[in-house]
């Protein structure tokens, strides 16, 4: 398949890579001056593109790129991009981060996303790690492969996004609506837990509405309380146990 992928951080990096390694031709775009970007493209398998050029004639196009960053986006970007193109996002909200955003008060982070592209994306890649993106993938049917959720409005999407974090080394756990994907959004049982298909459906069941942001704030607060920058297990423990109650 043809994929554009926006965004060449951590994240944005590793899809590439691991997406062009699995035989997808793979066009990615950053902030950076042409020559800088076409350096990164070549290193991660891909082609560099423009903003304007890595949304056309793909099949697939990822945004990876900060929550904040979406608003300013061209208004006109996916203007002429087929209805048929599968828009992904991997992005989460951080206040800390990202500042108050107008617009997304009573909406799930990807209803917001939708309504800033135009366009209705399917949330994905968003609730595992980088370093478990990066290294912790697992061929199919291995035992105890961690899974990802997908959420969305259009089933036919929602698929070819399954695929794609197959080809990562993932199982994937129906998230259900956008209006759901609040359930696997930062500071819920499901964000960046590390299960697999099983636990990950228990998980995305348990989550309350409204308790997330307590949680995910909880949790920044404990990263950075940590004397050294914690480690991908220490961060899934504490992951795990403050969205399970554990805030202090
Ligand atoms: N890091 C994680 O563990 C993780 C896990 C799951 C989901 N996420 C979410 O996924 C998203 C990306 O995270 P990340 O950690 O990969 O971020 P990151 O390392 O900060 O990378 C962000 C990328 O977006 C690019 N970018 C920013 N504004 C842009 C614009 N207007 N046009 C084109 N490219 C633009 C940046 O370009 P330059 O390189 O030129 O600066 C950079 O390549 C975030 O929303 C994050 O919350 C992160």
């Amino acid at each position: 398949m043809k994929i554009g992928i926006i965004g060449t951080g951590a994240i944005g990096s590793i899809l590439a890579k691991k997406l062009s390694a699995a035989g997808h031709q793979v066009k990615v775009t950053n902030t950076r001056d042409m020559a800088t970007l076409r350096e990164i493209a070549t290193n991660l398998g891909a082609q560099a593109a423009s903003l304007e050029d890595v949304v056309k004639e793909v099949d697939i196009i990822i945004f990876s790129i900060p929550f904040k960053a979406y608003k300013d986006l061209p208004k006109n970007l996916l203007q002429d991009v087929p209805q048929k193109v599968t828009i992904m996002d991997t992005s989460n909200y951080y206040p800390f981060r990202d500042g108050q955003l107008t617009g997304l008060e009573g909406k799930t982070e990807s209803e917001y996303i939708s309504q800033t592209l135009g366009r209705p994306v399917i949330k994905v890649f968003n609730n595992i790690m980088e370093y478990t993106l990066k290294h912790k993938g697992k061929a199919a049917a291995e035992e105890g492969r961690i899974a990802i959720s997908v959420a969305g409005d259009n089933e036919e999407h929602k698929k070819v996004a399954a695929e794609l974090v197959d080809q990562t080394g993932f199982d994937t756990v129906d998230g259900g609506s956008l209006a759901e994907s609040w359930r696997q959004e930062p500071g819920t049982p499901a964000y960046c837990t590390e299960l697999d298909a099983a636990a990950l459906k228990e998980a995305l069941a348990a989550a309350e509405k409204g308790k997330a942001p307590a949680v995910r704030d909880a949790v920044m607060g404990k990263f950075q309380n940590s004397k050294l920058f914690p480690s991908n297990e220490e961060m899934v423990t504490i992951n795990r146990s403050t969205a399970a109650g554990d805030l202090k």
